[in-house]
C-alpha cells in the first residue's frame, strides 16, 4: 500500500496554505503527562447526561441555548450567536468583516494566538501593537492603525491582566463608524465585574467573545458565544455552517446554562481563584521566579531564569505547563493553568524542589534522550 502521508499532493494546495504556520495548541504540541496544566482548562469538571435520539439535523442556533446564554449574559437573544468555541467566533468575524488582501486587524501582543492565525489564513494583514509594560494598551499605536477589527483580550491570555475599562472605551470612541472592537472575555467569569457587556447598548460596533471552555469546564464541548448588535450577529449567521452545533452539544450547553449549572460554575470559579492565589503566594517565595503577573483568570504567568528548563523539569514529574517565551514582548516565561487541589499540591512541591536545588540541565538532558 502506498504511504498516504507523503503523496506529494501538497503542490495543489493554495499558496497561503503552503506558507501557513498552524496554531500549536497545547494538546497538539505536548503529549503524555498525568497533570495537564498547559491549556487553561478547568480540572474541576462537571458531568452531564445526554438524552434522546440524534437522527435529525440540529438547529443552527438552538433556541434553548441562545435564550439561556442571553439571560446569563444580560443581553437580548438577538444579540447572541453560538458557535464551535470562541475560536469559530473569531474566524467568523474575520471572514464576515475583512476583505482578503485589502483589510487588516489590530492585535496587542502578547496575546491569544488565534486572532493572527485566523487573519493570516484568510489573507488579512495583522497590525501588532505591543501592550505597554505587558498590561496597558498603547493607544497612540493602536490609533495609528486602520483596521477593520481590533482584538482586545481581557483578562488577557497569557498575562492574566485586565485591560483598563477606560482604555477600552477610548478605543471604542476612536473607532466609531470605522472598525469593530472585539473584546475577548473567554476568562471573564474569574473577574465578572470587569465585563464590558454593559457597554454593548452604547456602542453598536462593540463585540464580546465568550466561551464555555474555561470557567464552565467544557473545553471538550466546543461551544462559544459572540455578543453584539443584531446587525453584526445577522452578518455572522450568513457565514456560519448550516449545522455548527451538534445536538449533544446543544443539550449539554443548555444544562450548563441552567440555574444549577451556573451555580456549579460559580463554585468552581471560587475554588480556582483560591487555588490560584495560594499558588502565587507559594511561587513568590521561590528563588529563580523573577516576576509573577497578577492574574484575573485560571492561569498564572511567571518569569523564570530558564523557561525551557523549567518546563522540562516538570515533565520529568509528568506535569505539563506551557512555555510562552516565544510570545512577542515576553522572554523566559511559563504559564501555569490552575488544576485540581491535588494537582496544585503536586505542582507546588515539584516547583519548590526545582527552584531550591541546583536546577540540573533538564532541557539538554531531554534532547540527548530523544536523539
Ligand atoms: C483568550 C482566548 N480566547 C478564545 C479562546 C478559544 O476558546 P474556545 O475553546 O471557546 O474556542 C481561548 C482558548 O484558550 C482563549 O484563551
Amino acid at each position: 500500500m502506498s504511504d498516504i502521508t507523503s503523496s506529494g499532493i501538497n503542490y495543489m494546495a493554495r499558496q497561503i496554505v503552503k506558507e501557513l504556520v498552524p496554531y500549536a495548541s497545547a494538546r497538539s504540541s505536548m503529549s503524555g503527562g498525568a497533570v495537564w496544566l498547559n491549556a487553561n482548562e478547568n480540572a474541576l469538571a462537571p458531568a452531564y447526561q445526554l438524552n434522546g435520539t440524534f437522527n435529525r439535523y440540529p438547529s443552527c442556533q438552538p433556541k434553548a441555548v441562545i435564550d439561556a446564554y442571553a439571560a446569563y449574559a444580560g443581553v437580548a437573544p438577538g444579540q447572541v450567536l453560538v458557535s464551535r468555541g470562541a475560536d469559530e467566533g473569531i474566524e467568523l468575524l474575520i471572514r464576515s468583516f475583512c476583505e482578503p488582501k485589502t483589510d487588516s486587524i489590530t492585535i496587542c501582543p502578547p496575546t491569544y494566538g488565534m486572532y493572527a492565525i485566523s487573519a493570516e489564513s484568510n489573507q488579512i494583514a495583522v497590525n501588532r501593537i505591543l501592550l505597554l509594560n505587558t498590561e496597558q494598551l498603547d493607544l497612540d499605536g493602536i490609533f495609528a492603525t486602520e483596521p477593520k477589527l481590533i482584538f482586545i483580550c481581557s483578562p488577557n491570555n497569557p498575562t492574566g491582566d485586565l485591560i483598563p475599562r477606560q482604555q477600552i472605551i477610548a478605543v471604542l470612541e476612536h473607532f466609531k463608524d470605522k472598525a469593530l472592537v472585539v473584546v475577548d472575555e473567554a476568562y471573564i467569569e474569574f473577574a465578572p465585574e470587569a465585563s464590558v457587556v454593559p457597554l454593548l447598548c452604547h456602542y453598536p460596533h462593540l463585540v464580546v467573545l465568550r466561551t464555555l471552555s474555561k470557567a464552565f469546564g467544557l473545553a471538550g464541548l466546543r461551544c462559544g458565544f459572540t455578543l453584539a448588535a443584531p446587525d453584526i450577529i445577522n452578518a455572522l449567521k450568513k457565514m456560519i455552517a448550516p449545522y455548527p452545533i451538534a445536538e449533544p452539544v446543544a443539550q449539554i450547553a443548555a444544562q450548563a446554562l441552567s440555574a444549577s449549572g451556573i451555580a456549579q460554575m460559580q463554585q468552581s470559579v471560587a475554588s480556582i481563584n483560591q487555588l490560584r492565589n495560594d499558588f502565587i503566594t507559594a511561587a513568590a517565595q521561590w528563588p529563580g521566579v523573577q516576576k509573577i503577573w497578577p492574574s484575573n483568570a485560571n492561569y498564572v504567568l511567571l518569569q523564570v531564569t530558564d523557561a525551557a528548563n523549567c518546563v522540562a523539569a516538570l515533565i520529568q514529574d509528568d506535569i505539563l505547563i506551557r512555555n510562552q517565551s516565544s510570545q512577542q514582548g515576553l522572554s523566559e516565561v511559563v504559564r501555569v493553568s490552575v488544576g485540581s487541589p491535588a494537582e496544585m499540591q503536586r505542582l507546588i512541591t515539584t516547583m519548590q524542589q526545582y527552584f531550591s536545588t541546583a536546577m540540573p540541565d533538564y532541557k539538554n538532558q531531554q534532547k540527548r534522550e530523544c536523539s
